[in-house]
């Protein structure tokens, strides 16, 4: 069966990757991008999509989204990980053929969810600002959604806490008042954190394999990745890049991949911690507290990274052919 995604996406270097993993994917359909501000301003983060939308003839629409977060300002684009570009620095034409959808992000949600009900998996590897605008505008679509699965937050497990505090994760922080509005309302939700998105790094061997294998999706994916390699090189010591949003979609893909872990889930939105993403397991029983009344979401917590990372090649290895 042929699932269909809605890509929620700040390119992004990373994002880059997933949205050709998707586009590679047989088993997917992808019937939407929608934007949102965060590697890049969101002007930036829409034009890289219409750009690749239109060099990799993805025939979907893109819909713009949040130029900034529900209640805070955005600090800019932390440009020493994806570039000034966006997209690591390639030289990214200015002026693209394709051109956005008429409706905002959120909007552009709410017509597909509801056009197709119980249909939809929304994939979001960015800030969760036009998910929780679609919610606020429409919040009968949490019935209507077959599945949410995000790239974001970090639950300590497997040694990794937060990438932008020592509690908090990029795409979390930007917009902890979004993350805490989506994670609690009765839709799946499946959150793919730190936790075992930094088990599953790509050495330069693989970037060497999707430049053999995967045509020019294999070669753009190598170009674009050459200063965010650096990044890790510089900040982890690490020979080798996170393959952060392709776990989520491997997740669609491939969910005995991961192991998982249920309870609800809440942001803080203040204080040192503010941007954590915090899960009551509904293994252990609390004092009556602030998860209370909250849907079980699940929590990846473990990942089986090779298998991942070889799913990744299989696919991208369809655009090659
Ligand atoms: O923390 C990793 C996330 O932040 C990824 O989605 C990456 O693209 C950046 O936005
Ligand atoms: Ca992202």
């Amino acid at each position: 069966m042929v699932t269909k995604v809605i890509f929620d996406t700040d390119p992004g270097v990373d994002d880059t990757a997933a949205l050709l993993f998707i586009h590679a994917a047989p088993e997917l359909d992808l019937v939407g991008i929608t934007t949102v501000f965060g590697n890049a301003h969101i002007e930036t983060t829409t034009r890289n999509a219409l750009y690749l939308a239109e060099r990799f003839n993805i025939p979907c629409p893109v819909a713009q989204g949040a130029g900034q977060a529900l209640k805070r300002r955005y600090e800019g684009p932390p440009t020493f990980i994806h570039g000034v570009d966006g997209l690591g620095d390639v030289g990214v034409p200015e002026t693209i053929s394709r051109t956005v959808d008429p409706r905002p992000a959120h909007r552009f949600i709410i017509d597909m969810v509801k056009a197709h009900p119980g249909e939809i998996t929304l994939i979001a590897v960015g800030r969760m600002t036009n998910l929780a605008l679609a919610l606020e505008e429409a919040p009968e679509i949490a019935g209507l959604v077959k599945q949410v699965v995000i790239m974001g937050g970090a639950f300590g497990q497997n040694g990794h806490g937060g990438n932008v505090t020592p509690a908090a994760e990029a795409n979390i922080i930007g917009d902890p008042e979004a993350a805490d509005i989506m994670l609690g309302v009765p839709w799946p939700v499946v959150v793919v954190g730190l936790d075992v998105t930094k088990e599953t790094f790509m050495a330069p061997e693989g970037l060497a394999r999707l430049v053999r294998e995967a045509g020019d999706a294999g070669r753009f994916i190598a170009e674009t990745s050459e200063l965010y390699k650096q990044f890790h090189i510089d900040r982890h010591g690490l020979d080798g890049i996170f393959m952060h949003d392709s776990c989520a979609v491997a997740y669609v893909l491939a969910p005995e991949l991961f192991t998982t872990r249920s309870g609800a889930m809440r942001v803080a939105t203040e204080g040192i911690a503010v941007g954590q993403t915090i899960q009551k397991p509904d293994s252990v029983n609390f004092a009556p507290g602030a998860w209370d009344g909250l849907p079980s979401q699940l929590a990846c917590i473990g990942i089986d990274h090779e298998a991942v990372l070889e799913l990744f090649h299989q696919k991208l290895a369809l655009l090659g052919n």
